[in-house]
């Protein structure tokens, strides 16, 4: 039998479409279970500053299609220091809390790992962020909607460059991880992909630019993932129109709509399953690590280990996403 009673859930880090359907599938697993569950709003500055309130199965209706977090979420500063988490224990404390659910992204992991060292509360880590990038999980909840949403919006620009004739670079988000940009790359058939995972050359691109031009294609688009090493997709535009000012040269940022929106129907079970398994996993004594679905099954990562390992991108679908936009 389980000691735990009385579980926290929370969203921390940048918000990701489908963390409110996992949510809603923690609080029910709970109540489905006979725990107490309750939301904790702001990430580990609402744990610090007592934001906790129980939640009941209504609560969690009508959410799961709404992009964003009803818990709301932050990156937390104080939660850094020794002394913002002993007061995010005596919270938790002053609510009997005995169980953890954190939805979010690495630093919410290196948190909750950090927190564990100090205290005896276990967490469980769900992992929601756009990025995709988390070790332990083939995906993370959020980043099918975010690379629809990215590539729609290359699709759109795609009209307006075949039109004009127009070389576009497209900024997309992703500050250390390719992810979003590859598969929007692949999605939206662009000429090539700029990631912060590989050495890409201006030189080259430029190159096959020109060779694209001799195949008489007319227009062209470049997907920048923001965190690549040649700059963001401005200053990039900028060497490549020194290079060849014969080029009609547009820049295009994503951003934050990446993050929004409604989540899709993969994003919504991804985040059903993880948020069930999640309840499942710290009733049956899983503490300190974080959840993933690999190979369709359920795992569970030690925190350490999902932190500090290193998901790699799959350098063959460069080859392919180029020799497909020939
Ligand atoms: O981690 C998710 C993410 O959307 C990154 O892709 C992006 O670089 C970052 O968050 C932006 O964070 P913020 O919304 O805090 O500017």
């Amino acid at each position: 039998m389980s000691n735990i009673k009385r579980i926290a859930v929370f969203t921390s880090g940048g918000d990701a479409p489908g963390m409110n359907a996992a949510i809603r599938a923690v609080v029910r697993t709970a109540i489905y279970h006979d725990l107490h569950v309750y939301g904790i709003t702001g990430g580990y500055d609402g744990m610090i500053n007592g934001k906790i309130d129980r939640l009941e199965t209504r609560d969690v209706g009508n959410i799961m299609q709404r992009g964003g977090t009803i818990l709301k979420t932050a990156r937390s500063m104080e939660f850094m220091t020794e002394e913002g988490r002993r007061k995010a224990y005596d919270s938790l404390l002053a609510n009997d809390i005995d169980g953890c659910v954190a939805i979010g992204g690495n630093g919410t992991f290196a948190g909750a790992l950090r927190f564990s060292e100090e205290y005896n509360i276990p967490f469980v880590g769900l992992p929601g962020t756009i990025d995709n990038d988390l070790f332990g999980t083939d995906y993370t909840i959020g980043f099918d909607t975010a690379i629809n949403t990215a590539m729609r919006a290359v699709d759109k620009i795609r009209d307006t460059a075949d039109s004009h004739n127009r070389l576009f670079f497209i900024e997309v988000m992703g500050r250390h991880a390719g992810y979003i940009a590859l598969h929007t790359g692949i999605g939206s058939g662009a000429n090539n992909v700029f990631l912060p995972e590989v050495d890409n050359s201006i030189e080259e691109l430029v190159e096959e630019l020109r060779l694209s031009a001799k195949r008489l294609k007319l227009f062209n688009l470049v997907i920048v993932a923001e965190g690549n090493k040649n700059g963001n997709a401005h200053e990039i535009a900028n060497k490549v129109k020194e290079l060849i000012p014969q080029f009609d040269t547009k820049v295009a940022v994503i951003g934050h709509l990446q993050r929004g929106g409604a989540p899709t129907c993969l994003d919504r079970v991804l985040a059903s399953r993880l948020g069930y398994a999640a309840v499942e996993g710290l009733v049956n004594g899983h503490v300190n690590e974080a959840i993933g679905i690999v190979n369709d099954e359920i795992t569970f990562t030690p925190f350490e280990q999902a932190i500090h390992g290193k998901k790699e991108l799959n350098r063959d679908l460069l080859k392919m996403a180029s020799i497909l936009a020939m």
